[in-house]
């Protein structure tokens, strides 16, 4: 990381974006036009300010190349900062976008009469094995995790496991799919993270970002 390079922030594709652009421009950001074109294959994108740009990746994957500081800021859901928990990374700012939670469910014919308190084993399809295993063990109850990367919504249905836990926004995916929500693990906001190492050997600059994505996120 040379001190003369431009800062690198990770920010994740998907539905966030719509709320993310308004959200940059508050911070004095404003990426180059292709940025906001989710068809755009490119995956790093320059600003106008040339001292920092933008690569657009997975959300989980925005935690990893700022825990390895191959990026040096990111916007990252509470979801994906509780699940791996790097050390390396700091979340100094909630920024107040991408309001879910991370929920448990299960068929809606199971949920009429299940009591979450009286497990003791669960399977359960996820993408959030560590939270999922966290939050059950803390109570008592095993979760043996099934791990998937996306559309956990079609498990129970296919007889994979009874259980999911995921994200859910609206609930419109776990309706179109028969499903009840029957306990919240978290609720989930984006943050503004940062490798520490990175706070360290610049700290100038990258408390300044620090500092404009508060003003930014209490401006909403
Ligand atoms: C998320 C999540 C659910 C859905 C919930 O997936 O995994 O499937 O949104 O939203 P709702 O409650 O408003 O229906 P997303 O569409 O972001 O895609 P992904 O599976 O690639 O994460």
């Amino acid at each position: 990381m040379s001190a003369n390079q431009a800062l690198v922030l990770a920010v994740p594709k998907g539905r966030i974006l719509g709320e993310l652009v308004p959200l940059l421009h508050r911070a004095g950001i404003r990426p180059e036009a292709a940025f906001a074109d989710e068809d755009d294959r490119r995956l790093r994108f320059a600003t106008d300010d040339p001292r920092i740009e933008i690569v657009r990746v997975r959300s989980f994957d925005v935690a990893t190349f700022v825990a390895f500081g191959a990026a040096h800021l990111g916007v990252a859901g509470n979801d994906v900062i509780m699940e791996f928990d790097y050390p390396e990374l700091y979340a100094p700012v909630d920024l107040g976008i991408g309001h879910c939670r991370l929920s448990v469910a299960e068929p809606a014919h199971l949920g009429a009469g299940d009591d979450p308190a009286r497990w003791s084993h669960i399977r359960v399809a996820t993408k959030y094995p560590a939270i999922t295993r966290r939050h059950f063990a803390a109570r008592g109850v095993q979760a043996e995790c099934i791990k998937l990367s996306g559309a956990m919504e079609l498990a129970p249905g296919l007889g994979l496991c009874q259980r999911i836990v995921d994200l859910v926004s609206s609930g419109a995916t776990l309706t179109a799919n028969d499903l009840v929500e029957v306990e919240v693990i978290a609720e989930v906001t984006s943050r503004l993270i940062v490798n520490r190492a990175a706070l360290k050997t610049r700290p100038v600059e990258v408390s300044a970002w620090v500092d404009r994505f508060r003003e930014a996120a209490d401006a909403a």
